[in-house]
């Protein structure tokens, strides 16, 4: 799983390197200019893990990452636990390398990243949804997530949902001693 990861980190910086984007190591930091209300910040592993746990994602679930980036968050819930995922980013560069690191990591089968607008995309049939987005971004999203079946799992890495009331609320500190905030919902 380690070496999974660190792939997935240097193939991150390998193609923004070709497409021209701006590069930064620390995964902590914006890596592209921001034009969609979300710049792209990749979510720390660890912090991943603990989205996945926190929703008890299991093989069962169909998991939409809405804003996925590189698509680690999928790519780990299927390699992990064999999870169906999607993954929606309005960067085109992004998607390709999404779908790109799905096969690398031999999970083309189970997850698959798509270019196009969150705000635009059906994703009625989600049991668990990923976000890392924006306070703005998120509450703009809750018409579309009252929608879902109940019982749906909503994670949101740092940001909350307004004057929803979270199930859970965990910090979370990576190895770097950055401290996070980790958001459970579930659709009543
Ligand atoms: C902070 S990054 C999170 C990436 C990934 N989910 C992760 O946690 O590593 C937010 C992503 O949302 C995407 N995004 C922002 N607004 C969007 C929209 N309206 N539709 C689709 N993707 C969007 C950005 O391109 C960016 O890749």
């Amino acid at each position: 799983m380690i070496m999974a990861v660190a792939s997935l980190g240097c193939m991150n910086r390998e193609i923004m390197r070709s497409s021209g984007t701006q590069t930064n190591t620390n995964e902590e930091v914006p890596v592209l200019t921001e034009t969609t209300g979300a710049p792209y910040l990749a979510t720390h592993q660890s912090i991943v893990d603990e989205m996945l746990a926190v929703a008890n994602v299991t093989g069962d679930d169909i998991l939409y990452d809405l804003g996925s980036g590189d698509g680690r968050i999928p790519i780990t819930a299927a390699m992990r636990f064999g999870t169906k995922g999607v993954g929606i980013d309005i960067d085109p560069v992004l998607v390709r390398m999404a779908n790109k690191n799905a096969i690398d990591q031999k999970v083309e089968d189970k997850v698959k990243f798509v270019e196009a607008d969150i705000f635009k995309y059906d994703f009625s049939d989600a049991t668990v949804v990923m976000l890392y987005l924006s306070p703005k971004l998120n509450v703009q999203l809750k018409p579309q997530l009252m929608k879902l079946k109940s019982g749906t799992r909503i994670v949101s890495h740092n940001h909350d949902m307004g004057d929803w009331k979270p199930e859970v609320k965990k910090r979370v500190t990576t190895p770097a001693g950055i401290e996070h905030t980790v958001y459970l919902w579930r659709i009543p």
